[in-house]
């Protein structure tokens, strides 16, 4: 595959909500392409549509308007169940709330992509492992979600995120629990992983500093999605 290759072209995306009172038109043609490795930003204010936009780019919802193709399959062809297949297989989430089984271990909230898709035991467990070091939770492998801080929880979901390899990375606030120094990782995991695995990530966040790291950013506001053009800094 081509380094440019577009792993996500999202063309004229709008999305209304139809509430009791009035209809809520929340993204108005918002055009996203990005390309095999690249770390792209979005910020925006509270309420403003980020998650939305997560949740549409993640085929977890549907636009009201607009195309969205990922690695190259326009997802409005599939039926749920390809679907549902085809988002365990190709996309991995970190959500705003980490949504971690709470029964279940740190490792085995990691292994979990892993026995939905029936990967084999001994080498899921090695990459479960593997990615849990690299969010720096070695000592927490057999922790609970309720035996962890909130920071430890989003990182765990972080490596799971990753557990199937991935060609899109969808990351809803992933520091919005984070001292600066963990954040600071995280956004090195990120272009790690990136630029090793040719990892796509997509990231909303209101972390200024996140989204300076990454190689894009761009901002939503009033449902326009614009991009910063980036300084060279020589
Ligand atoms: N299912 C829904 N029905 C109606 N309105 C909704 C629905 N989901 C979200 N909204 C509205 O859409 C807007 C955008 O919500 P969204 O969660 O995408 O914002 P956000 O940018 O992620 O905000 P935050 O930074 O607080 O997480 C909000 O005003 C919200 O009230
Ligand atoms: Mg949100």
């Amino acid at each position: 595959m081509a380094h440019d290759t577009l792993v996500i072209e999202a063309t004229r995306i709008s999305k209304t909500y139809q509430t009791s009172a009035h209809d809520l038109e929340i993204l108005r043609q918002v055009d996203l392409q990005v390309s095999r490795g690249q770390t792209v930003a979005i910020t925006g204010a509270s309420g403003v549509g980020k998650s939305t936009l997560l949740h549409i780019l993640g085929t977890l919802d549907r636009a009201t308007e607009g195309r969205l193709m990922i690695a190259g399959v326009d997802v409005a062809t599939l039926d749920e169940d390809r679907l549902a297949t085809f988002r365990n297989e190709h996309i991995g989430f970190v959500f705003q709330h980490h949504n971690l089984l709470p029964e279940f271990t740190a490792l085995e909230n990691v292994l979990m992509p892993g026995l939905i898709a029936s990967v084999a035991e001994g080498p899921a467990v090695e990459r479960g492992e593997h990615l849990l070091e690299r969010v720096g939770l070695a000592d927490r492998l057999h922790h609970r979600p309720g035996e962890l801080s909130g920071g430890e929880c989003q990182r765990v979901a972080i490596a799971r995120a990753l557990m199937m390899s991935p060609q899109v990375v969808l990351a809803d606030e992933p520091s919005g629990n984070l001292d600066p120094g963990t954040s600071e990782r995280l956004h090195h995991v990120i272009t790690d992983l990136a630029a090793a695995e040719g990892q796509t990530f997509v990231v909303m966040t209101h972390d200024r500093d996140l989204a300076a790291g990454m190689g894009r950013h761009g901002h939503i506001e009033a449902g326009i999605l614009q991009f910063e053009s980036k300084e060279i800094v020589c």
